[in-house]
C-alpha cells in the first residue's frame, strides 16, 4: 500500500521526502517581498500555473531563466535527484524567485501565511475528485520509482483520500486553510476548471495580479502556449525527472472513469460536511 510512504505530524500526513527537520525550520524561512509563491494541494495544477507565471515573467523581461532553472520543486521536498531540500537551493537563487509549496497553511513559512505580508501568492484549486484521480496515478508512479510493488487499488485509495491518509493530508482541511486568505489582495485563487474553460481570461488575471505590462498579442500567445497539448512536450522533456510525469491527461471529469456511484456519493457527503461554512466550492465537470 502507499501508506508506508507516509508519516504524520500534527494530524497531517507527509511523504518521507519531507522531513521533521524541514518542517521545523520552514516557518522561519526568509521569504522576499518580490518572491512569487504558488501554494497548492498536490495535483491541482501547480505546474500549469508555474509554467504560465514563468512565461509571463520572461515576456515582461523580469527573468531570463527557463522553467528548468527556476523550478526547484516544492520547497519542503528533498528530491530524489537532489542532495538537499528545495528550500536550501531557493535560498541561493537570485530574485525574482518562484517559491512552490504544497504545505498546509499552518506549516508554511510565516512570510507567506501572515496577512500583513507583501509577497504575492497564487493558489491553484481543483475539484477533489479529479485531484484524487491525479494523485492516485502520482502515487503509483512514486511507488514504481521507489522500487515498491504496485499494489495500490483505487477502491482503497479513494477511502484513504477522504480520510486524509495521503501526502499533505486532508484535501478539505488544506483548501479551507488557504481559503482563509481570500480577502487578502496579495493572494490569487485560481480554479483549474475555470482555467480549462477560459485560459485567456486566467492568463490576463495573472498578468494583472503580477503587476506586469504586456500587450494583448503577447498575452494571447502565452495562453495559446499554455494549453495542455502545447505544454505537455515541455513538461515531458523537463530537466528534472520528477516533472516528466506531470502532464498526464489534463482534463476535467476524468473522475467519472474511476468513481463508482457509491464512492462518488460517499465522497460528496465527506466534502459537504468538511467544507460546510468554510467557503470554497468546486465544479466537477
Ligand atoms: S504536482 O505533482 O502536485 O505538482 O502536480 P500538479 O502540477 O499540481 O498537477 C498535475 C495535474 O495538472 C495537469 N496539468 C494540466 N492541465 C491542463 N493544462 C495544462 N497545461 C496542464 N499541465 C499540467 C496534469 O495533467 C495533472 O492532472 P492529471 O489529471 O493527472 O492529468
Amino acid at each position: 500500500s502507499h501508506r508506508k510512504t507516509l508519516w504524520t505530524r500534527q494530524g497531517v500526513s507527509f511523504l518521507h521526502a519531507v522531513t521533521k527537520e524541514t518542517l521545523d525550520v520552514l516557518p522561519s524561512f526568509q521569504i522576499r517581498d518580490d518572491d512569487i509563491v504558488v501554494a497548492s494541494y498536490p495535483k491541482t495544477g501547480t505546474n500549469w500555473l508555474i509554467e504560465i507565471v514563468i512565461k509571463i515573467l520572461r515576456a515582461a523581461g523580469k527573468t531570463e531563466e527557463s522553467s528548468d532553472t527556476m523550478t526547484v520543486g516544492p520547497m519542503e521536498v528533498q528530491r530524489l535527484t537532489a542532495l538537499q531540500p528545495g528550500y536550501m537551493k531557493l535560498a541561493e537563487l537570485p530574485s525574482p524567485r518562484l517559491v512552490m509549496t504544497h504545505l498546509p497553511i499552518q506549516f508554511a513559512p510565516n512570510g507567506i501565511s501572515k496577512p500583513q505580508n507583501k509577497v504575492k501568492v497564487l493558489v491553484p484549486m481543483r475539484n477533489p475528485k479529479d485531484t484524487a484521480v491525479s494523485m492516485f496515478h502520482f502515487l503509483k508512479y512514486l511507488m514504481q520509482m521507489m522500487g515498491e510493488k504496485d499494489d495500490l487499488r483505487w477502491e482503497d485509495f479513494v477511502q484513504d483520500f477522504s480520510s486524509g491518509i495521503v501526502p499533505y493530508g486532508d484535501f478539505c482541511d488544506h483548501v479551507s486553510g488557504w481559503w482563509q486568505m481570500r480577502e487578502d489582495p496579495h493572494f490569487l485563487f485560481l480554479k483549474y476548471e475555470d482555467m480549462k474553460k477560459d485560459l485567456l481570461s486566467a492568463v490576463k488575471t495573472i498578468v494583472t495580479f503580477l503587476g506586469v505590462d504586456l500587450d494583448e498579442s503577447t498575452v494571447k500567445g502565452i495562453a495559446e502556449a499554455s494549453t495542455f497539448n502545447n505544454m505537455k512536450p515541455d513538461l515531458d522533456n523537463a530537466a528534472a525527472a520528477e516533472r516528466r510525469h506531470i502532464a498526464r491527461k489534463g482534463i476535467v471529469g476524468d473522475w467519472k472513469n474511476y468513481f463508482s456511484t457509491e464512492e462518488s456519493e460517499v465522497f460528496d457527503a465527506w466534502c459537504e460536511k468538511k467544507l460546510a461554512g468554510t467557503g470554497p466550492t468546486f465544479e466537477f465537470e
